[in-house]
């Protein structure tokens, strides 16, 4: 085992690709109850960027190792009286920071420390890449259609940014439970992907009246439930397009991009229809969800995705493998419009 390791560390909070620096760290040792992890993939989602300008939900200590999401690697060693894992064996690692307090310190890293009862083994058929992706996107599908939203079957469900790949795995898992989408791009180009990935409707904010257009497509009965991941004025229009009683989740924040923005960071409500017709706007943050939650319902909740991505149901596009040292151009292609697959860092065999 070497002594030291490669990790990303940011010194303070910036532009990722202005603070970031490649340093040289001791490999962390393992205490009671946790593993050491010989990293081999990870991603890099908007989140991680946005902890890094100081603009997400949790702030970390600086300086911070960078990646604060999830990861996939190899357990090589367990601290005192570990039990439930071996070593050997590739493992998720969901290092998200769930609030009260960060369960790992940074996944852009060689080597971390984490919490063995919250690990979770992944079979050889699913590659490094899919792996690594395991936890944010799908888990945050798979918590908001069938427990923040507890949508059934034969019920509508709403959705903005329909082509994102949260929202792909809601079409995908929508049409698996037998519920019908309405789903909302923002490009006429994504209209013909989205229909031919299973989503029932689409509706293209383009050329078309979001409101009007759910309200012609729902029918007498309207839809109830939605999943809102742009806010601003198209967080405001779902909300509209609501029949009386119904809920918008909102889970992201699109319309501006890097949260700066103030006005697209807000969902203009019409008070008559939240008081008159009793709609109701609630957040969801995966974070939050997993502080509250026993390692034992987050592994619940991780290893039923994993069985969904095991068994072809939801399926995670292959990312862009990056080396650490290519961080600038990794950072940049994640934030490229229509980037298409999600960059990773990679790290060789030799660790
Ligand atoms: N709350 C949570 O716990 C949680 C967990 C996971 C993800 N999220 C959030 O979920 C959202 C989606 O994440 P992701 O990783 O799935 O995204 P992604 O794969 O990077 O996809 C981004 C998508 O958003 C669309 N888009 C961007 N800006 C838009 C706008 N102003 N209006 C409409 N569509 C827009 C893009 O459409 P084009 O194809 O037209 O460019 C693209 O399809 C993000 O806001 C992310 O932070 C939240």
């Amino acid at each position: 085992m070497p002594q030291f390791m490669r990790a990303l560390v940011a010194g303070k909070v910036g532009e990722p690709a202005d603070v970031l620096r490649l340093e040289s760290r001791p490999v962390p040792t393992p205490e009671a109850g946790q593993a050491l992890i010989r990293v081999k993939a990870t991603p890099i989602h908007a989140s991680d960027l946005h902890v890094l300008r100081g603009r997400y939900g949790f702030r970390p200590e600086f300086p911070t190792v960078g990646g604060h999401m999830e990861c996939v690697g190899h357990i090589e060693a367990l601290g005192p009286d570990t039990e439930g894992v071996t070593i050997g064996e590739r493992v998720v690692v969901v290092a998200v920071p769930a609030i009260p307090r960060p369960h790992v310190a940074g996944t852009w890293q060689e080597y971390l420390v984490a919490d063995a009862r919250r690990l979770l083994p992944v079979p050889d058929r699913l590659s490094d890449s899919t792996a690594c992706q395991l936890a944010v996107n799908p888990m945050t599908a798979l918590l908001l259609v069938t427990r923040e939203l507890d949508v059934g079957p034969g019920e509508l469900l709403l959705q903005t940014a329909a082509g994102s790949t949260v929202g792909r795995l809601i079409i995908q898992l929508s049409r698996y439970l037998g519920i019908r989408t309405i789903n909302v791009v923002r490009r006429r180009d994504a209209v013909e992907e989205i229909k031919a990935l299973g989503g029932d409707e689409v509706v293209c904010t383009e050329d078309e009246d979001l409101v009007r257009r759910v309200a012609e497509l729902a029918g007498p009965a309207g839809v109830r439930k939605a999943a809102d991941c742009v806010a601003g004025q198209v967080g405001a229009q779902v909300s509209q397009a609501l029949a009386p009683g119904g809920e918008v989740v909102v889970y992201g924040a699109l319309s501006t991009h890097r949260q700066t923005d103030p006005a697209a960071l807000t969902i203009p409500l019409q008070a008559r229809s939240v008081i008159y017709e009793t709609k109701a706007v609630r957040g969801f943050w995966l974070n939050r969800w997993l502080g509250a939650a026993s390692p034992e319902d987050a592994l619940r909740a991780l290893s039923q995705v994993r069985g969904l991505v095991a068994d072809g149901v939801l399926s995670i596009p292959e990312g862009r493998p990056f080396p650490l040292e290519r961080f600038a151009d990794a950072i940049s292609l994640a934030e490229t419009p229509a980037h298409g697959a999600k960059p990773l860092f990679v790290f060789d065999e030799g660790g």
